[in-house]
C-alpha cells in the first residue's frame, strides 16, 4: 500500500532532480502549468494534494481518469513513455525508476486516498 505522502515525495524529489540536472540553463525556471497548458497542473515542485492530482490536467488530458486501471491512466502512461506523441515525463529526464512508478500505480489502484489526518497529541 502506498500512502499519498510517498507519492508526493517521489514526485517532489524527481522535480528537484530534473531542475538540478539541467540540459539547458532555462530548466530551473520552467513553469509546469505553462508547459502543460493547464492551470490545473499540480505544483509537483512543492505543495499539492491528492485531489490536485486527481483533478489535474496536462494538455487537455486528465492526469488520472476514474474507473480504469492505473496502468491505463494518462499519468502512468506519461511517466512510462507510453503516451503516443508525448516524450516520457518529466520531459528530457531523469525519469522515475520502475519501482517508483509502481508505487504511484498502487496508490491510484487503491483509490487515490489522501493521507489520514494526524490525530491530536495528548499532552
Ligand atoms: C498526463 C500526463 C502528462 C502529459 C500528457 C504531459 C505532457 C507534456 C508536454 C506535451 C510537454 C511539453 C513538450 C515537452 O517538453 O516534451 C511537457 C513538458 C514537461 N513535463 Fe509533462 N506531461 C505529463 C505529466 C508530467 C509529469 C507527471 C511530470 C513530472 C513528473 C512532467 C514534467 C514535465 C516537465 C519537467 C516538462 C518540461 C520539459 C522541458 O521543457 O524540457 N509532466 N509535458
Amino acid at each position: 500500500m502506498t500512502p499519498f505522502s510517498r507519492v508526493k515525495e517521489i514526485l517532489n524529489n524527481r522535480m528537484l532532480l530534473w531542475r538540478g540536472a539541467p540540459k539547458n540553463a532555462d530548466d530551473a525556471d520552467v513553469d509546469l502549468k505553462d508547459k502543460h497548458r493547464e492551470t490545473s497542473f499540480p505544483n509537483l515542485d512543492g505543495e499539492f494534494s491528492a485531489q490536485d492530482l486527481t483533478r489535474g490536467k496536462a494538455k487537455g488530458l486528465a492526469l488520472i481518469q476514474a474507473g480504469i486501471p492505473a496502468a491505463e491512466t494518462n499519468l502512468i502512461k506519461a511517466l512510462r513513455g507510453l503516451s503516443p506523441g508525448i516524450r516520457p515525463m518529466p520531459g528530457g529526464g531523469p525519469l522515475l525508476t520502475d519501482p517508483e512508478i509502481a508505487e504511484i500505480e498502487s496508490w491510484i489502484n487503491e483509490g487515490c486516498l489522501p493521507d489520514p489526518p494526524v490525530p491530536p497529541q495528548i499532552v
